[in-house]
């Protein structure tokens, strides 16, 4: 039993990062055998990519997915802490699933990700829920066999979670939700510490993996047919700070280019670390996107420096005046907080500004949700929830008005489209994403699948794009 704790999960100890292989021990091998499970994945693409290691091992384990967890006989959240609905939708799954445990007590549940990592969080589980089963954190998913093993043999909760970051471990199998794009791992955690984020918490200290071993795992997936890697990371910009050799984030980015894959992406920017040599690389090379995903939070001086955010709006225009101008086409998308402790009507309408200034392609917008243990959770939250909420109204109907009009740019253009399924509605539509990551759809036979063709814009909405091929 290892319970998190966040005062340790705030230090940063010197301690030397290193990497460690995954095995799995033979005598797990079998376990899962005749046995079926689900993993429901909640939060960022960096838990999405978590969850694809998850499932590799219970694969490894002899268990079989299926898609109804109601059926399954292993249920694994992998949660999100980010926000108070992440976790109401976590609290949510587990009345149900608490149903079904009392109709099917051979059912074994699992709780994992940004929420087991948070000390309040297991406190509730670890006297309110006892009937969950395991609970490991972001740190030890290797772990999960043994733990996974010790549970069906002695069926008692079990909650291991460690606070301090361990070693990188590489060669953790993975299962690829997609044949022609893949996640790929660069950094782990966050030492930014932005007073509202849980994450620097959750995820630990900043370690990045070794260049070899990304350039390997970007290698292996262009021989296995992927079109497109995205590079993930917390804070991708600082990769490569910890690792103390002359080697940054514009040298992996331009040696990833180098490979050849057709499509190289990556998330998330911290404004703070995107350098001129990182634009310079960007602009560099085709197959490179040209898309940014450069989260503001505020366009309030005052607000930015009550987040910690160490840029002002000053030098964040300068940096997206920049991106403008040397990487052409280039689509800018962005986070933006509203309702931040002492975020008055003019903090707001500064941010409003910036959004004018810089009409995004695309935003996500969030009102501030207090997070246990971070510095802004201490601050008095002195905007009332109508003020929060008119706010976010008003924000977003300016944001989908730029995205609106920079979609009607597209109109009649032909632009590259990475057609990856066919449509949720519609099997004879198929959608995919330009290389600026505008949604398209177009009506084509599935043997396009997996390919970057040609497509001719014929009509365009605010969240997606019409078209039809124009290159076989
Ligand atoms: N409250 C509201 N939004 C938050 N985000 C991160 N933490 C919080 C919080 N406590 C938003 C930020 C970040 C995105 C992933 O989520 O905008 O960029
Ligand atoms: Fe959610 Fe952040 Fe954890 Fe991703 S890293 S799952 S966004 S809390």
């Amino acid at each position: 039993m290892l319970k998190p704790n966040m005062l340790e999960a705030r230090k940063r100890l010197s301690k030397k990062i290193e990497t460690e292989i995954f095995k799995l021990d033979p005598s797990y091998k079998n376990i899962g055998n005749g046995l079926t499970y689900v993993v429901k994945t909640y939060g960022c693409q960096m838990n999405e990519h978590d969850s694809e290691n998850i499932e590799a091992i219970l694969d490894a384990m002899s268990f079989e997915k299926i898609d109804d967890y109601e059926k399954a006989d292993l249920v694994i959240l992998n949660t999100c802490a980010i926000r108070e609905n992440a976790h109401n939708k976590v609290f949510g799954l587990l009345g149900r699933l608490k149903h079904l445990k009392e109709e099917r007590p051979s059912l074994i549940v699992g709780f994992c990700g940004c929420m087991a990592q948070e000390e309040s969080v297991i406190t509730e589980i670890s006297q309110k829920y006892k009937w969950i089963d395991i609970v490991f954190g972001t740190h030890n998913i290797h772990e999960l066999p043994s733990i996974l093993a010790k549970n069906i043999k002695e069926k008692i909760q079990d909650i291991e979670v460690y606070s301090i970051e361990g070693n990188i471990v590489e060669k953790l199998p993975v299962k690829r939700a997609s044949k022609y794009k893949a996640w790929v791992n660069i950094m782990y955690g966050c030492d930014k510490f932005c007073t509202y984020c849980i994450v620097p918490y959750t995820r630990g200290k900043q370690r990045s993996r070794k260049k070899d071993d990304i350039l390997e795992e970007v290698n292996e997936l262009i021989k296995n047919g992927y079109q497109e890697v995205t590079l993930l990371g917390q804070n991708v910009n600082a990769y490569g700070k910890d690792l103390n050799v002359n080697y940054d984030m514009a040298s992996l980015l331009e040696d990833v280019a180098k490979t050849g894959i057709n499509r190289v992406r990556f998330v998330t920017s911290h404004p703070w670390d995107f350098n001129d040599k990182m634009i310079d690389v960007i602009a560099k090379y085709d197959n490179i996107m040209p898309y940014i995903h450069l989260p503001l939070q505020s366009g309030s001086n005052r607000i930015l420096k009550l987040m910690g955010r160490r840029y002002t709006k000053e030098s964040y225009l300068k940096l997206f005046d920049s991106l403008k101008a040397k990487i052409p086409n280039v689509a800018i998308t962005t986070d933006i907080i509203v309702g931040f402790p002492n975020e008055t009507d003019e903090d707001f309408k500064e941010t409003l500004d910036v959004v004018n200034y810089c009409k995004y392609d695309l935003a996500y917008t969030f009102i501030f949700s207090p997070r246990v243990g971070t510095p802004a959770a201490k601050m008095k939250d002195n905007v009332s929830l109508e003020e929060k909420e008119k706010r976010l109204q008003e924000l977003n109907t300016l944001i989908n008005k730029y995205a609106k009009e920079n979609n009607l740019k597209y109109l009649n253009k032909v632009v590259p489209v990475l057609l990856e399924n066919t449509s949720e509605k519609d099997a004879t539509t198929l959608s995919g994403y330009t290389d600026t990551m505008k949604l398209v759809n177009v009506k084509a036979d599935k043997k396009y699948i997996g390919r970057i063709v040609d497509v001719k814009i014929t009509d365009a909405k605010t969240w997606s794009l019409d078209g039809e091929i124009v290159s076989k």
